[in-house]
């Protein structure tokens, strides 16, 4: 949900303000804190969605006096003055969560919230530096690619002690973005248990984001483990540790195959067993680029002759695992999803994917299309690195080359 302030959903988005449903709140505050002298750390916490579930949740263990129990920091003094309306007693400092020191407010039992996405073409200058330098005191190396989110969880982490918990709303980017890496590292690292709770449906509706969970903690040593869930009504009924270990020995590199493990086990068989090979050994498979020019970038052949397009800048390329259905794929299903024979135009062949379940991607491309945005025929690039199509599977099957890299 995007804030009701005078801001413009653009000024709401460039600060990452996408504030988070109840149904997540009220979860997490229960997961989170389980004593009434606990103390808990907002780092980012807008106009209080959080600071509401803590205080409901401080008073079901009989706390009504929030003074030295909850902390909230918000950078936006009117989105802080409204986090302070919903608990007086309670700390809410208006600053740049990057100035606070961890040693600031003594030890803290749980950092719960929900930082800004905030991608690192806009998340820039002096911020990222601070949070660049604020995760290098932790150890823990962000390369320049990283969303703010990652920067927020490590700092967030040096606020706890060594029995504290972590507990927040963050991009499913956690799971599989190469920038996470070191993030993961670190989970992995400081606790002995760490839940991801994953969703088949969005849960933010117009936040562009697939969100996920995550609850670490040093409870047990029962290190990753991934619940998946319908949507967000099954978390009011979720106790987690009824949960056994769903993803043992998952390493840092990647945990998105834990989110389905069942899959990623049939995967790792059939790549044992030898019978099949990744697409990756005959075919490039890049996550690509969003031009929003489909209509100019992606072509059938019968298009590109009639343009009089030279081959050589040409390539052939499957958008989406849709194009060639089953689970055996032949040059033969690749020209009848409108490829030519390989060879025939350009030197390699890609694998345009396009964004599953909701995810950020795909919000954005949903964005475009109900605002007719389509027809922009400048070679634009974003930093999404996806290419995006609306026409349905098939017949598209080439794109103008264009490297954005280069
Ligand atoms: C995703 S919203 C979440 C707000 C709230 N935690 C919630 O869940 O509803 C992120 C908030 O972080 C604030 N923010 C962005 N950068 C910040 C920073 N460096 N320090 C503190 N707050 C920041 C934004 O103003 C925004 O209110």
């Amino acid at each position: 949900m995007i804030p009701s302030t005078s801001e413009s959903p653009e000024q709401a988005k460039a600060r990452g303000a996408f504030y988070t449903p109840a149904a997540l709140t009220r979860f997490l505050a229960r997961w989170a804190i389980r004593a009434a002298d606990d103390r808990v750390l907002e780092p980012s916490c807008g106009d209080g969605a959080f600071v509401a579930a803590v205080r409901a949740r401080f008073a079901m263990l009989g706390v009504t006096d929030l003074r030295r129990r909850l902390i909230g920091i918000e950078r936006q003094p009117a989105e802080a003055r409204k986090a302070l309306a919903i608990a007086p007693s309670a700390t809410v400092v208006t600053s740049d969560f990057f100035d606070v020191d961890p040693t600031s407010f003594g030890s803290i039992d749980t950092v719960i919230g929900n930082p800004p996405y905030i991608r690192y073409h806009a998340f820039t200058g002096a911020d990222r530096e601070k949070g660049l330098s604020r995760a290098r005191a932790q150890g823990v190396h962000l390369t320049r690619l990283a969303s703010s989110w990652a920067h927020f969880v490590v700092h967030s982490v040096s606020f706890l002690g060594p029995a504290g918990r972590l507990a927040l709303v963050l991009p499913a980017e956690l799971l599989h973005a190469d920038y996470g890496q070191p993030v993961r590292e670190l989970l992995l690292r400081r606790f002995g248990s760490v839940i991801v709770v994953a969703f088949d449906r969005a849960v933010f509706s117009d936040a562009q984001v697939d969100a996920v969970l995550l609850l670490a903690s040093n409870d047990h040593g029962r290190g990753l483990r991934v619940v998946r869930l319908a949507d967000e009504r099954a978390l009011d009924t979720l106790d987690v540790d009824a949960y056994t270990d769903l993803a043992p020995g998952t390493p840092a590199r990647r945990w998105s195959r834990a989110v389905d493990a069942a899959a990623g086990s049939v995967y790792e068989e059939v790549m044992r067993s030898g019978t099949a090979i990744p697409l990756g050994a005959i075919a490039s498979v890049d996550i690509g680029f969003v031009s929003g020019a489909n209509g100019f970038f992606i072509l059938s052949r019968d298009d590109a002759e009639r343009r009089g397009l030279p081959v050589d800048v040409l390539a052939p390329t499957l958008r989406r695992p849709g194009d060639i259905p089953g689970l055996l794929a032949s040059e033969g299903d690749a020209r009848a999803a409108g490829a030519p024979a390989p060879g025939a135009v350009g030197r390699h062949g890609e694998l345009a994917d396009t964004p599953q379940r909701g995810g950020r991607g795909a919000g954005v491309r949903r964005r475009r299309l109900e605002a007719g945005d389509e027809g922009d025929r400048a070679p634009s690039h974003s930093a999404h690195g996806r290419i995006t199509s609306r026409a349905p599977g098939r017949g598209l099957p080439e794109h103008r080359r264009h490297d954005p890299r280069r």
